[in-house]
């Protein structure tokens, strides 16, 4: 069976730019307590017009160019998301159309802060069944528009952005394994609440109570990567990156100590990005790939945590 493989990686962040100094001036907080609490400094925004779809085609073009394939070469288009552009079409059929193709297949999938994980397991199987020899695969969001820009417990956290690989078939291992799990019974702790099932169209901004997905965050990412060494039988000294979802620097920092791993291992974008739901792996893995330090033939380790609540990680060979 064949295995599938990051051909290449590409992102894009929307140029304008809010500071934790910005949003001093917006709500009650202090640009110390953002950076402490957090570890994020700044975030970059949409501005008006500007759309998921919009950042997920320069995210898209970006790992096309990089992958060394043309869009007409695609199988499968899927983009993970939880702020489309509209109910339907689905973001990765307009993106489709924006790319000039026809006919391959495109959905979007939605699993918050854990989407592009999923998203990533689901193209590594189209391709290991042999459904598909070309995925592409984009985590793109516009968080800034689900935000109660009154509320200083949500809104100093997230910002908008979008990360894309091209996966290819290939006879060398690359996505070693993928593990993915959910429990629906958190819906309280972090949620949107409005939606047009339940006519609640008016509520549609981000509520969350944060020290509590904290705490269940913190324990749930230390099982997801014992469970992956596990499967794979590797140790902790194997890794040679952690890639992880950018929510919270104090997370992020708890799950290394986890691996044992050292913060130079890490990738951390979550300083200058804050935390951008399903864009943040592939941004963070684009920036490290590009800039040289993950290099072709290490093993990296993506691992998320999310709304839901949806939990998962991915082993790559890269
Ligand atoms: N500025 C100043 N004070 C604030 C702010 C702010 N922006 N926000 C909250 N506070 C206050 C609170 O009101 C509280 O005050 P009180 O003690 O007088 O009641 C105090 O700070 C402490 O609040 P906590 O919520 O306990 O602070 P905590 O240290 O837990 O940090 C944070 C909050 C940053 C949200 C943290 O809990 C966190 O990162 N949680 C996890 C977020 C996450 O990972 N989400 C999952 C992914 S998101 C997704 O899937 C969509």
């Amino acid at each position: 069976m064949k295995s599938s493989r990051v051909l290449g990686t590409g992102s894009y962040l929307p140029s304008r730019v809010m500071t934790n100094a910005d949003l001093e001036l917006i709500v009650d907080t202090t640009a110390t307590w953002i950076l402490e609490r957090t570890g994020i400094e700044k975030r970059h925004l949409v501005s008006d017009g500007e759309t998921c779809c919009d950042l997920a085609e320069a995210a898209a073009r970006r790992a096309l160019e990089a992958a060394g394939i043309q869009a007409s070469d695609l199988d499968l288009i899927l983009v993970a998301t939880t702020t489309p552009d509209q109910f339907f079409p689905s973001t990765a059929c307009l993106l489709q159309q924006r790319l000039g193709v026809r006919g391959c297949a495109a959905f979007d999938l939605q699993a918050v802060c854990a989407g592009f994980v999923y998203a990533l397991d689901v193209a590594d199987k189209f391709i290991r069944t042999g459904a598909a020899k070309h995925a592409l695969v984009v985590g793109s969001e516009t968080f800034s528009r689900i935000l109660d820009w009154t509320d200083r417990t949500t809104c100093v956290l997230f910002g908008d952005g979008a990360g894309a690989v091209v996966l290819g078939a290939s006879d060398e291992p690359g996505i070693l394994s993928t593990h993915l799990h959910a429990d629906g019974s958190y819906k309280d702790l972090l949620q949107v609440p409005g939606g047009i099932g339940n006519g609640r169209q008016q509520d549609a901004f981000v509520e969350m109570k944060g020290n509590e997905v904290f705490r269940i965050a913190v324990n749930t990412l230390g099982r997801i990567v014992e469970e992956t060494l596990e499967a794979n039988g590797l140790s902790q000294s194997d890794i040679d990156w952690l890639v992880p979802h950018q929510a919270n620097i104090r997370i992020i920092q708890a799950t290394a100590r986890k691996l044992d791993l050292p913060m130079e291992r890490v990738v951390v974008t979550v300083a200058e990005h804050g935390n951008t739901s399903s864009a943040s792996i592939p941004l963070a893995f684009d920036q490290a790939v590009r800039d040289g330090r993950i290099q072709r033939g290490q093993m990296v380790l993506m691992e998320a945590f999310g709304g839901g609540f949806t939990w998962g990680s991915a082993l790559i060979r890269y």
